[in-house]
């Protein structure tokens, strides 16, 4: 039984390290291969979202007067409009910016570990 437990212990530490390392890359990057018509082009149909607006929509008067202040600054309209908000700054990349919205990790996961063509083995179409 102790021993169950000691393994169960190394379990939960090894899966929590392994999650900790993804980070938020940001929709440029899964749009590099994501954007192909015969793959369904996701990154247009992103953009062609709402999703890809929800950022903007909180810069306009509109919103401000909702929040009762700057509504692109307040973290009570942030949690919904933007990816990654409130997450540590560590798991944000360099790549990933904040203003573009509702982006493909909301849905999707952080996407450092997935994202590399590797990962893809030899059915990767990306050439
Ligand atoms: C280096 C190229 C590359 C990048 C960057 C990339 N992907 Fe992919 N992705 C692929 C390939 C190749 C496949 C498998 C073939 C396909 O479905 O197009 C795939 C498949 C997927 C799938 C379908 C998985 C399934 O089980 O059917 C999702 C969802 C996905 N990617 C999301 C993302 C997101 C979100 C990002 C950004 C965080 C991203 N990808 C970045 C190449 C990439
Ligand atoms: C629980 C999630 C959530 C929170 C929190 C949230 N929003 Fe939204 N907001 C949404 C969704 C989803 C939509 C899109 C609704 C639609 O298109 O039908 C939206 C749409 C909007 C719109 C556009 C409405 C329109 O008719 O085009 C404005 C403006 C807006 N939100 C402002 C805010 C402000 C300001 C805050 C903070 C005080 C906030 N939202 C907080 C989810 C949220
Ligand atoms: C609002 C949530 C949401 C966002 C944002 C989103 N996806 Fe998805 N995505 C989904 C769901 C749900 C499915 C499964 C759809 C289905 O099975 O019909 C999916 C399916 C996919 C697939 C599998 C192939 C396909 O077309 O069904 C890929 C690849 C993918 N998404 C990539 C992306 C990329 C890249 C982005 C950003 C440019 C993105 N997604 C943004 C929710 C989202």
């Amino acid at each position: 039984m102790q021993k169950f437990s000691y393994l169960f212990v190394i379990f939960i530490a090894f899966s929590f390290t392994v999650n900790a390392q993804n980070q938020f890359v940001g929709v440029k990057t899964c749009g590099m291969c994501h954007k192909k018509a015969d793959t369904g082009n996701q990154l247009k149909i992103w953009e062609e979202s709402a999703h890809a607006n929800a950022f903007k929509t909180l810069q306009t008067e509109a919103a401000d007067k909702i929040a009762g202040g700057k509504a692109a600054e307040d973290p009570k309209c942030l949690k919904c409009h933007v990816s990654g908000h409130g997450v540590d700054a560590s798991l944000l990349s360099s790549k990933f910016i904040i203003e573009d919205g509702v982006q493909c990790e909301t849905c999707h996961g952080a996407g450092s570990a997935y994202k590399s063509k590797k990962n893809y083995g030899g059915s990767c179409k990306i050439s």
